[in-house]
């Protein structure tokens, strides 16, 4: 349904994303998931014709975002990172305004308005100003602009942020249920959000994809042994090999290109045996100048998402 390749996009002094491919097939729930900065927004914003690439192209239903803009935009629905929520605007007539921008003819007006309204459960204050709405409401505003039209694919940019946790789980039934005979991409810089949403997860840390896989799959990886190195001044094959004796350590190796770095593999079943390292290597007589822990650059994405979590 959606097809990116090698997506890029400099503003004037930085790369805001850098190369990125990927692909959603019809049906998919795919979290776009990076911490602030990462990204997410500026994909989107490509992603539904709102800017255009600096390299690269995207196709969305079949169409090529750049060569048919509006099909592109009939086949989207898209809840950008701020929406245009008109506040002098009731929401009905904002709603209307809306369709018809998407081309909704005009004899289905009424009854895409309604569809809309009746999903996001917007109801009971369709005939109030959006700017005495709650924060809440307005999201879901925000959500019905982007269903009115009925599009096939819906794009929505940090669905949930600023919400209270009730309104949070509110948007997420909304979208679950939105989801069905949809495709879905939803970005955040939370955890929970794509655990509670999605069906699978593209990482983007720094303009580019790190991880893109089921979070299960993901969450699997993440819990694989880890790896630690150990500048030394002597490494001897002796010393290596008490060091391979100990209990969890899958193996241990001498990196080729300095001379002074070993590579020490840990199971994953292990518990901390840093000290057993360290201690060993000092007996050895291995002369140690460091030791530090290897971070894969998804460990460190996930660090920072899991960290942001409770500032949401
Ligand atoms: N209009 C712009 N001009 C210059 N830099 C921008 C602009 N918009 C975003 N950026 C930069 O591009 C990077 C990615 O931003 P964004 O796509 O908004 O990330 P995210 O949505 O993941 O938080 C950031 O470093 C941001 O500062
Ligand atoms: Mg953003």
């Amino acid at each position: 349904m959606i097809h990116a390749s090698n997506l890029t996009k400099r503003y004037a002094d930085r790369t805001a994303i850098d190369g990125l491919n990927f692909e959603v097939k019809k049906g998919e729930i795919v979290g776009f998931l990076g911490p602030n900065g990462a990204g997410k927004s500026t994909t989107m914003k490509i992603l539904t014709g709102y800017m255009p690439a600096t390299e690269g192209t995207v196709t969305v239903a079949g169409y090529d975002v750049f060569e048919s803009p509006l099909e592109v935009k009939r086949s989207v629905g898209y809840l950008p990172e701020t929406p245009p929520v008109y506040k002098e605007m009731t929401v009905r007539d904002y709603l209307d305004f809306a369709a018809r921008l998407h081309g909704v003819e005009k004899q289905g007006l009424r009854a895409a308005i309604d569809r809309a309204i009746e999903q996001t459960h917007l109801g009971e204050v369709q005939g109030r100003l959006i700017g005495n709405l709650s924060k809440g409401y307005r999201q879901r505003v925000g959500l019905a602009q982007a269903l009115v039209h009925n599009p096939p694919v819906l794009i929505l940019d940090e669905p949930t942020v600023g919400l209270d946790p009730k309104q949070i789980i509110e948007i997420r039934n909304l979208i679950r249920g939105l989801a069905s005979e949809r495709t879905v991409i939803l970005s955040t810089h939370i955890l929970p959000e794509v655990q509670a949403t999605c069906s699978r997860v593209i990482v983007i840390n720094q303009g580019r994809i790190v991880a893109q896989d089921s979070l299960d799959r993901l969450t699997a990886r993440l819990q694989q042994g880890k790896t630690f190195n150990l500048m030394v001044r002597n490494r001897s094959s002796q010393a290596l090999e008490v060091l391979r004796s100990i209990p969890g350590i899958k193996s241990v190796a001498e990196a080729p290109q300095a001379s002074e770095l070993v590579t020490i593999e840990v199971r994953p079943e292990a518990t901390d045996i840093r000290d057993q390292i360290i201690e060993t290597a000092v007996k050895q007589q291995m002369g140690v100048l460091e030791f530090f822990a290897e971070k894969l650059s998804l460990e460190d994405v996930f660090l920072q998402l899991t960290t942001t979590e409770e500032t949401v």
